[in-house]
């Protein structure tokens, strides 16, 4: 930014986060790879939903499939042998990304993270000795292998978490990862980083949980857009994750990195082709391919996967340090400015959950605006009013069912109160508005905005001008 467009606010931001100044050149990546972005006059506040591609990432990815005839892989022909070996190497490099071993992860290719934690559900050898434990806070799709776990008669149990800090509850942790273990698999699932809240879990709990004999799925698809995972130090049996989230295209690509121990104890549910070596019709018996092939149902996405490489080359090439740095510094200043919002009585006008400014958290921020009687202001208006300033942001729960319950005190007795009302009992339909009017009328919902690789300080002061029409 030039000295003469230095704006108080700025000059906040680079006072209380001086190390801002050293990213400066991701502006210049901005314009030079982002510049939809200025030239549209939008503000994108939406990295958890998806992160952004590069103009380049695109203009590379396009020459590849220009420039070469591509066939469908694991055949002999030309077109299929050269179409084999990139997808084996986009493989490699994924793993050499997460500085995973390959005598130790494999890396199998999903639809996204929720398709690579599907694949743990429906193939982990759960049975009426095992617990599936999990945090409150975590994906719906994270919650849905409960039901996986419930079919085969294991024990669900969920570690509640602290407001307003929105961290875990540590003691109740410690003593669910104590009870468990004996005969039977445990699995213990947990995301790196919160969708709701950003708050970021300790990745020691990965070893605590492998020390009383659990497996880990480390749920990272929040965590890597901005973060860096090293599987060479914490190495959970399974993590999940998203490519379009850390670097925007392509997206219906994502990621299981299965540590090759496990993979032998999981079990699949039915096979299909790629999976297996041999099937006989008459002889009704079917062989399972090794290693990743066993996972990976029909055709792979094979056009699309070098977008990944192309993504990755992205990614190493800016610094994914760099781009935390940015996200932290904007993340903290934003919290601190909308903190700061007050309405005239003195009543705040925003209420930010999870960690504080400088907690352990990442560059997502959810909140809710409050009016001056401390009445909460419906999260869908805020996202219309976002809209009329071209701010893409996000409201709701985010898919992440605890995070939303904990953070709006929502009680179990509330919940089960609305679930067995009559009309609830005998419906296959209910809304998220039905919900917020069974649970008392109370905020079903919150306001999040996120930062990502191409984010800026007129992004997030663009956002806190928007946020200063509810003071009152
Ligand atoms: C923490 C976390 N886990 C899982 C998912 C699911 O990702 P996808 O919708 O790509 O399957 C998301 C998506 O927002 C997420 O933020």
């Amino acid at each position: 930014m030039e000295q003469d467009q230095i704006t108080p606010g700025y000059a906040r931001l680079l006072d209380a986060y001086p190390e801002y100044s050293s990213t400066a050149v991701l502006d210049e990546l901005r314009s030079r790879e982002y510049s939809r972005l200025d030239r549209l006059d939008e503000v994108y506040l939406d990295y958890t939903g998806a992160g952004l591609y590069s103009e380049r990432q695109v203009r590379e990815h396009h020459a590849l499939l220009e420039d070469h005839l591509f066939g469908n892989p694991h055949s002999h022909n030309p077109s299929s042998q050269r179409m084999t070996d990139l997808v084996d190497r986009v493989r490699a490099r994924i793993l050499a990304y997460f500085q995973a071993s390959p005598e130790e992860y494999v890396a199998i290719f999903t639809q996204n993270a929720s398709g690579a934690l599907k694949l743990v559900g429906e193939s982990y050898p759960f049975s009426a000795e095992s617990t599936y434990l999990l945090t409150f806070d975590n994906h719906t799709s994270v919650n849905g292998i409960r039901e996986f776990a419930r079919a085969q008669g294991a024990a669900i149990h969920y570690v509640p978490m602290h407001l307003p800090e929105m961290t875990l509850d540590e003691g109740q942790m410690e003593e669910n990862l104590a009870v468990a273990p004996g005969a039977g698999n445990h699995l213990f699932a947990y995301p790196a980083q919160s969708n709701f809240s950003g708050v970021q879990h300790s990745l020691d709990w990965i070893e605590r949980a492998q020390g009383q004999g659990w497996d880990v799925l480390l749920d990272a698809a929040a965590y890597v857009p901005t973060n860096r995972l090293d599987l060479s130090v914490h190495k959970p049996e399974f993590v999940a994750l998203s490519f379009y989230k850390m670097f925007g295209y392509p997206t219906g690509i994502g990621c299981l990195l299965a540590k090759r121990a496990v993979l032998g104890k999981l079990k699949r549910p039915w096979f299909a082709g790629g999976t297996i070596t041999v099937a006989s019709v008459q002889g009704d018996r079917y062989f399972m391919a090794e290693g990743a092939a066993a996972f990976e149902d029909g055709t792979v996405d094979f056009l699309n996967i070098p977008g990944i490489e192309v993504g990755l080359d992205h990614l190493e090439r800016t610094g994914v340090d760099l781009i935390h740095t940015r996200c932290a510094c904007l993340t903290g200043w934003l919290i601190e400015e909308l903190s700061s919002l007050h309405h005239a009585n003195g009543k705040p006008a925003v209420r930010v959950y999870g960690p504080g400014a400088r907690g352990s958290r990442g560059g997502t921020i959810t909140m809710n605006f409050y009016d001056a009687a401390g009445v909460v202001v419906d999260h869908h208006r805020v996202e219309e009013e976002a809209a009329r300033h071209r701010i893409s942001l996000r409201s709701g729960c985010f898919c992440n069912p605890g995070g939303g319950e904990t953070a709006l005190s929502i009680s179990k007795t509330e919940i089960i109160g609305c679930f067995n009302q009559p009309w609830v009992q005998q419906t296959s339909r209910f809304t998220p508005d039905d919900f917020r009017l069974c649970v008392d009328g109370k905020g079903t919902g919150a306001v999040r905005v996120s930062f990502g690789i191409a984010s800026n300080f007129q992004d997030a002061a663009r956002f806190v001008e928007f946020a200063r029409q509810f003071v009152e």
